[in-house]
């Protein structure tokens, strides 16, 4: 086996440097269990940082699930099987009723691709307002508004990106920011644009956690008001659920559901099948309808037999271990300890989350606020160092980004928490 020099040596050879790694010592893994993961070198390391094994890294009774399908039947979703019907039932049961219909992809990108695409089919218009650092995925149309990473292409004139909605931060502090009510402002201002310049208004499209944004809460009202907003310019609300759906926000199921107004379109990934390759759009019946007798899609592996299997025993561990309860609890205790932090730390500037999906922001000065960018970036790799592994997140790369898998305990939480006590006392 090769060391891990040799390994990343192999890698830029061979997929480049551009393909992105985490850490400056990038990690080696060889193995996971639960919120536990382990490198070449037999060091475990506390998983703080990853929603794809959203139950917990080989769970059992995914793997069991995946294994028993894999050696009876996969083929793709031009046959009747069982399981993707069973699968799309139980999964559209979990939504408002009006969501009640689902195709399944193998990518969150492949969700966004196809939820825009029936916003522009149904609606007739092709405009799209997304925000400022967000990111929904990699195929040509989706680039255009994963605008974390602005396409070298450009943007299309049918692309509308407001500055998302800040809790923390306003126009007066530095690096600047919109409250909610600037950020409705926005979004009206994006749709008269959209509709002079001959595009229309198709959808906007939101992550409901605003994660690459950097988690920044918005409460109710804001989002109802601006879905109907992009409803009277005749466009459709797409909520991304890829990174905090499935329970993982604790008090809903959804992130949507936070905000008190239904969407007209959901997307689903990550970690949906714990790490095997499933995703999903659920949508109003009139639209899937619409969409379907407009369009042939088809998706070779998606919503095949082991794809469904694994995604259905994705949903009995959720069911059956209490992990929306755990995320509920863990991630209040978690908070209140870096709130706890907070008291005893100037460099942390704000905190705040949803269930298992919190963050911290770090600043240089709590009074202007101003962003303590490097400082956050020595905190994650030295959290790495010590044997935790988390992000970071935010238009100033500021905010750490703490997303588990969901059985995360009240005893990893502490470990965390210590950790990150010394690491800032040292920062
Ligand atoms: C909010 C959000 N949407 C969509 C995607 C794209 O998912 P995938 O990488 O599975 O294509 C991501 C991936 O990070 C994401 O975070």
């Amino acid at each position: 086996m090769s060391t891990t020099e040799e390994l990343l040596e192999r890698r830029y050879r061979v997929l480049g440097r551009g393909s992105p790694l985490f850490y400056d010592k990038p990690l080696h893994l060889v193995r996971g269990e639960g919120v536990w993961l382990w490198d070449a070198d037999g060091r475990r390391y506390l998983d703080a940082y990853n929603n794809v094994p959203h139950v917990g890294h080989c769970h059992p009774h995914v793997v069991e699930a995946i294994s028993r399908q894999a050696a009876i039947l996969n083929t793709h979703t031009r046959y009747l099987h069982e399981g993707i019907i069973a699968y799309a039932e139980r999964l559209t049961s979990r939504f408002d009723p009006e969501l009640s219909m689902a195709m399944l992809a193998c990518t969150g990108s492949e969700a966004n691709e196809i939820a825009l695409r029936m916003a522009t089919v149904c609606t007739g218009h092709r405009g799209i307002i997304c925000t400022k650092f967000a990111y929904h995925g990699n195929t040509t149309a989706v680039a255009q508004i994963s605008t974390v990473f602005p396409p070298p292409e450009g943007y299309g004139p049918h692309i509308r990106a407001v500055t998302a909605p800040d809790s923390y931060r306003d126009s007066r502090d530095s690096g600047g920011a919109l409250s909610p009510a600037s950020w409705l402002e926005s979004i009206e201002a994006a749709c008269v644009s959209l509709r002079e310049n001959g595009q229309g208004v198709a959808a906007m499209l939101f992550d409901t956690i605003f994660s690459s944004e950097g988690l920044p809460l918005l409460t109710p009202p804001y989002m109802a008001e601006a879905a109907a907003i992009v409803r009277r310019a005749g466009g459709l609300y797409i909520a991304d659920e890829v990174q905090p759906g499935f329970g993982r926000t604790g008090t809903h199921f959804w992130g949507y559901q936070h905000y008190g107004v239904v969407p007209d379109i959901v997307t689903m990934g990550k970690p949906m099948a714990n790490g095997h390759p499933v995703s999903g759009v659920v949508a109003r019946r009139e639209l899937a309808t619409e969409f379907a007798a407009k369009v042939m899609y088809f998706n070779t592996f998606g919503g095949n037999p082991v794809s469904c299997a694994a995604a259905n025993a994705v949903l009995d561990v959720i069911e059956n271990e209490r992990l929306q309860d755990n995320a509920r609890e863990v991630g209040a205790y978690a908070l209140a300890g870096l709130d706890q932090l907070a008291a005893k730390h100037d460099v942390i500037g704000d905190v705040r989350g949803r269930g298992l999906f919190f963050g911290a922001e770090l600043v240089t000065d709590r009074r202007s606020k101003s962003p303590a960018t490097a400082e956050t970036k020595r905190v994650v790799n030295a959290m790495r160092d010590r044997g935790i592994l988390l992000s970071r997140i935010g238009v100033h790369d500021n905010v750490l980004k703490i997303r588990p898998p969901m059985p995360f305990s009240k005893e990893n939480a502490d470990l965390l928490l210590s950790t990150l006590d010394d690491v800032l006392r040292t920062l």
